[in-house]
């Protein structure tokens, strides 16, 4: 254990604070309930409870959260997470919104307003599939360093009439880094400059070898602005998808990937999360990056209130004691002491880390003084 209040050491073993400060008298020790005992002195007093010491690892938390691998029978199909990536201009935010409004059922046409940073849609041949609105290449990159791939496929957008640019190259790089495979939408067509061709060609040099320079990475003609070839790229992602075969198992505790998080004034810290695995249920208790909670409500893409969210499924999360961070995985506890000793464990770990990366470079500094 780490120093503690009094108060929060008698909360965690479930014994009352007037007895926990009884026994610190008896060890000669005059403190209130609201003061902090150190890390020995609270080992001595859970000993003294009868409670066993939890020291939490590495291991443990690799235990908890990397828990069982999944049985081939246990694992069900679930739609593919897109990410539209590209240069500047090149169309990424009005493509997504054509997808969008193009599949939102009439009713709530024109009315659409986006609540999360991510949504899914439904084909016309009934395919399901989740697009990210939110990272860009850094926030990509990081993701996947941190180990949170969130991305299935990526959508590599290519304005027709201005071809390959430094971020589409970029883009390349990131798909081909992360092994994701990658569908080209050749965008603004309907532009009277256009010139798919130059991209199909571009391409090539960056050894992206599109169909219909008969390589094997699809590639569809759209206007974001028009709707033209919509459909086609869904159906090329569709197909994309049925390719990887992408399984879950949705009955399992739950791990997400935090797409954005912010605190609101009203609703507290609120995160964006991709279910990766399992299925997130009001009431569970977890652990997201040095952040716990229990899920007080969930809430989807529409803005309406739901009971449970299932792999692939994008949802916002609200319960957390704090603001995690884009890229933060969360995973369920069984218990509430170990999401936040985990949290804690993370927090402290990360606080070392700085601690000594600062004294290093006070060293060097030193060094480069002396
Ligand atoms: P950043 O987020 O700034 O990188 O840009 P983006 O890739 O999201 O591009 P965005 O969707 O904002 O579009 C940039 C401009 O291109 C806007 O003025 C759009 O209206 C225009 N645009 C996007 N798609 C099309 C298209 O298919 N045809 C035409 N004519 N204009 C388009
Ligand atoms: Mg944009």
């Amino acid at each position: 254990p780490e120093a503690i209040v009094v108060s929060e050491l008698a909360n965690r073993m479930a014994e009352r604070v007037g007895d926990v400060v009884k026994s610190l008298m008896q060890m000669g020790m005059m403190v209130t309930q609201n003061q902090t005992i150190d890390a020995d002195t609270a080992e001595l007093i859970i000993e003294e409870f009868g409670h066993t010491v939890n020291r939490v690892s590495d291991a443990d938390v690799e235990q908890v959260i990397h828990e069982v691998e999944d049985k081939p029978e246990d694992l069900q199909p679930r739609p593919p997470v897109i990410t539209i990536m590209g240069h500047v201009d090149h169309g990424k935010t009005s493509l997504l919104d054509a997808i969008r409004n193009a599949k939102v059922v009439a009713g709530e046409a024109g009315g659409i307003t986006q609540h999360i940073g991510a949504y899914q849609v439904v084909t016309d041949t009934g395919a399901v599939l989740s697009f990210l609105d939110t990272p860009g290449h850094a926030a990509f990159t990081s993701m996947r360093s941190r180990g949170a791939q969130v991305t299935d496929i990526v959508v590599l957008v290519v304005a027709a009439d201005d071809a390959v640019m430094p971020q589409t190259v970029e883009a390349i790089n990131h798909a081909k880094a992360a092994k994701v495979p990658m569908i080209v939408a050749i965008n603004k067509i309907d532009k009277p400059g256009a010139n798919p061709d130059k991209v199909r060609t571009d391409l090539l040099q960056h050894e992206v070898i599109v169909e219909k320079m008969s390589g094997e990475v699809q590639d569809v003609e759209v206007s974001a602005i028009n709707g033209d070839g919509l459909d086609d790229l869904l159906e090329a992602i569709a197909l994309q998808s049925e390719l990887l075969e992408l399984k879950a198992n949705p009955n399992r505790a739950a791990q997400g990937a935090v797409i954005e998080a912010q605190l609101d004034v009203g609703r507290g810290p609120v995160a964006t999360v991709l279910i990766q695995n399992g299925t997130l249920r009001q009431g569970d208790i977890f652990v997201v990056g040095e952040q716990y909670g229990k899920v007080r409500a969930l809430i989807n893409d529409k803005g309406e209130r739901i009971k449970e969210a299932g792999p692939s499924v994008p949802v916002e999360v609200l319960g957390l004691n704090g603001t995690p961070e884009a890229g933060d995985v969360l995973n369920v506890t069984s218990t509430e002491a170990q999401a936040r000793e985990i949290a804690e464990y993370r927090e402290k770990a990360a606080k070392d880390k700085r601690a000594a990366a600062g004294a290093a470079t006070t060293l060097e500094q030193l060094m480069a003084n002396a």
